[in-house]
């Protein structure tokens, strides 16, 4: 992506999250792990408010990774209805804030009543244009890539298209967050430094801001912090700072 010659925007337009620390949170407080789930569901929705009122068109998080299917069975059962029961809440949040639900990942693989929910939300919210909110959900980046590579293979033996029409854009095109800006703002809860297969196509250029707040503590003021560090970010996207643009004041 290139920039024109005009400052960078202060807002980001698309923030993505990697909400950890549900487990470890429960643990300090001497409660079983599920309670941190439970409790994370809530900040989910004080985040997405503060997307909205912002005026974030794009936010996207992380809820659950192929990975997580290996976790004791009835910690994911739980996570599951918990899914559930947030999107059934929901859903008049979304139609009051017109917020339109998309699902990135290998939902084929979610158990029957959550892809129900999950059918039934996105096409009663498909209309909404003021925010989008993606749930990665069964998702790893890999396995998008993966995924991806398999539709366009399957293109090119059909004669659709031939290996020169492979390009970035047309690759982009065929993953999951298909026709969604790249994230401009990816951040991590819990002090982990790492990505955990999320993304991994679409945040070449993100910036990443790390906090040590477990999610469930996470809240308005932590994602004001995080969108203050980003708004002071200098994004060169390979260029030299001079060709970027001015720098953001401190
Ligand atoms: C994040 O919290 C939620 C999911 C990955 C489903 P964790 O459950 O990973 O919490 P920790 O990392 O064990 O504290
Ligand atoms: C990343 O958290 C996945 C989600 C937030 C859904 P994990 O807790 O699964 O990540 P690792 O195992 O610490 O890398
Ligand atoms: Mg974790």
């Amino acid at each position: 992506m290139t920039r024109g010659d005009s400052d960078p925007p202060a807002l980001p337009h698309h923030v993505a999250i990697i909400m950890d620390g549900n487990g470890r949170w429960a643990k300090m407080r001497g409660l079983p792990r599920v309670e941190g789930h439970r409790r994370g569901t809530r900040t989910v929705r004080e985040v997405v408010e503060c997307a909205r009122e912002l005026g974030i068109p794009y936010l996207t998080l992380y809820a659950f990774s192929i990975e997580n299917w290996g976790r004791p069975k009835p910690e994911v059962r739980t996570l599951m209805s918990l899914l559930r029961e947030f999107l059934l809440r929901e859903l008049p949040l979304m139609e009051r804030h017109r917020i339109r639900l998309r699902v990135i990942g290998d939902t084929a693989v979610l158990p029957l009543p959550v892809r129900r929910i999950l059918s039934r939300t996105i096409a009663a919210t498909a209309g909404h244009g003021e925010m989008t909110l993606t749930l990665g959900l069964s998702y790893t980046g890999r396995n998008e890539i993966v995924r991806a590579a398999r539709k366009i293979a399957a293109e090119a033996t059909r004669g659709e298209i031939a290996p020169e029409d492979i390009t970035e854009a047309l690759f982009s095109s065929h993953l999951d967050t298909s026709g969604m800006p790249d994230p401009d703002l990816v951040i991590r809860t819990s002090g982990e430094l790492r990505i955990s297969n999320f993304l991994l196509w679409q945040s070449a250029y993100a910036e990443f801001v790390f906090t040590d707040v477990l999610w469930p503590d996470f809240g308005k003021p932590e994602f004001r912090r995080a969108l203050d560090e980003y708004a002071h970010r200098h994004r060169r996207f390979g260029l030299t700072g001079d060709q970027a643009g001015p720098s953001p004041r401190r």
